[in-house]
């Protein structure tokens, strides 16, 4: 192990690259996308109709939507980098060897996606007065950029999941252009763009300086482009899932309902068809023009639609299982070749960083919280979510220790432990205690001793 790991106490460190990154993503695809791309239309039909009314309500829409794309989206973007260096410093330093140019020529496209932005923001009333069509180019050029960072994010998100040919071949074309590439690009569109109408609609039904004609008009327009980019992205996650191996795809129930729930899968599908028909009907009470409808569907509608965002992304991470890289990496950091490697030679010769344990723990072997946190630490926490203890509680040792060291076999999303079989006992007896099981190996059957020892 290359890098120390930060145990973070009661979220655990797959939840908290999971929040920064959630709300980055309902930000960017929802605002900086999906609402900028109708205030620019707005903008642009405007002026084409020479109707001030509406380029005047697409100004006001546009202040929030700066405000919140550069304050919180911009640095939940940079935040996820954060978080990731911190939490998963051998991961993201693989990543960057295989995508090093798309992520340089995406910082730079960040950047430039934020100035464009402050200007098109900046200068509306001052280019307006002039040159009112230069104006609605710096719109489309915004949006020019915002879609070329979404298009080399894709690529690289795709890969986590499916790399194929690179496995094989190494190279970046094969990673970049992954089988879920296109499909995951076009459900991110169209989704950004079904998200973006729901918060404009939002805006446009509760903002009260508003002429009733044009509040009419407007929200007619976005029901129609809520409900054609939602089915539309509907058909995007159909062909996505079908690029996902089938091997990936059967885990979509219990990313969501964990072990707890996992057998009521039917619980998943009401939530989803719920959401999908909630949506549904506010974007069909906007069509035909029920404000009052509309009112009371729009909050949880958008509710919903953040709900089934945030759903697609814990689904698409959870279901590579043991794999940060399918075929290279395992989640916990460990390449697959160096947790063959780890196992014959040991784990803890080859470790530059001994962990001490977290302030409040009673203090214990501190090898075997290395051998934890290095191993199971991305996942399982100590008191917290996926708590290692609840896992645990009730088994007896042998049985601990025949789970660490047959981890792959006993739950598909958990990769095979990288140490030797003395390191597997220390680990394992070192949860067996913190699990509430307090006798120790001595004074265990003298049996059972044998079977931990493997004699
Ligand atoms: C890549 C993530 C990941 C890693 C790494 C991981 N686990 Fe798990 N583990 C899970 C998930 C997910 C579950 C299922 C949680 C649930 O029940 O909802 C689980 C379940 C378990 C269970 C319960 C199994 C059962 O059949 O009831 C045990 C025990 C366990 N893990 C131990 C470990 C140990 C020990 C390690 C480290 C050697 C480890 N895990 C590493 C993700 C992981």
């Amino acid at each position: 192990m290359l890098f120390p790991t930060f145990y973070v106490p009661g979220l655990g460190q797959g939840m908290t690259i999971a929040l920064v990154a959630i709300i980055h993503v309902i930000i960017s695809h929802g605002l900086a996308i999906g609402a900028l791309s109708l205030v620019v239309l707005m903008e642009h039909l405007a002026l084409r109709r020479g109707d001030g009314e509406l380029a005047g309500l697409a100004q006001h829409i546009l202040k929030p939507v700066v405000i919140i794309v550069t304050a919180v989206g911009a640095v939940t973007g940079a935040g996820i980098w954060f978080t990731v260096s911190v939490l998963v410093p051998g991961g993201i330093g693989s990543m960057l060897r295989v995508f090093f140019w798309p992520w340089f020529i995406e910082w730079i496209a960040f950047t430039l996606e934020l100035l464009v932005l402050l200007c098109y923001y900046f200068l509306w009333d001052k280019m307006r007065a002039r040159h009112a069509g230069w104006h609605v180019a710096l719109g489309w050029s915004y949006l020019a950029i915002a879609f070329s960072s979404a298009f080399l994010i894709s690529g690289i998100l795709g890969f986590m999941l499916t790399p194929d040919g690179w496995v094989q071949n190494r190279q970046l074309v094969s990673a970049f252009f992954n089988p879920t590439f296109w499909p995951q690009l076009t459900l991110r569109m169209l989704g950004a763009f079904a998200l973006g109408g729901l918060f404009t609609l939002a805006f446009v039904l509760f903002r009260r300086r508003l002429s009733p004609e044009l509040r009419l008009r407007v929200s007619r327009l976005l029901g129609g482009w809520v409900l054609v980019c939602g089915i539309l992205a509907a058909a995007a996650l159909w062909f996505y899932f079908d690029a996902v191996p089938r091997t990936y795809a059967t885990h979509k129930v219990f990313a969501m309902l964990t072990s707890r729930l996992s057998q009521e899968s039917w619980l998943l599908w009401l939530g989803n068809i719920l959401a999908v028909a909630l949506i549904a009907a506010v974007a069909l009470a906007a069509l035909a023009r029920r404000r009052l409808a509309s009112k009371l569907l729009i909050i949880p509608a958008i509710i919903l639609a953040i709900g089934l965002a945030s759903e697609f992304e814990r689904i698409r991470e959870f279901i590579r299982g043991p794999y940060l890289m399918p075929g290279y990496m395992y989640a916990n950091q460990i390449p697959l070749a160096r947790s063959q490697y780890l196992r014959q030679h040991g784990f803890l010769a080859h470790t530059a960083w001994q962990l001490p344990q977290p302030p409040g723990f009673e203090a214990r072997s501190q090898a075997a919280h290395t051998l934890f946190m290095a191993n199971c630490g991305v996942c399982h926490t100590i008191g917290g979510l996926n708590d290692i203890r609840d896992r645990l509680r009730g088994r007896t040792l042998p049985s601990v220790n025949v789970l660490i060291r047959r981890a792959e076999q006993m739950v598909p999303f958990m990769p095979s432990f990288s140490g030797t079989p003395e390191e597997a006992l220390t680990l394992a007896t070192y949860l067996y205690e913190i699990s509430g099981n307090r006798r120790s190996l001595a004074s265990a059957p003298l049996s059972s001793q044998e079977e931990v020892r493997g004699e």
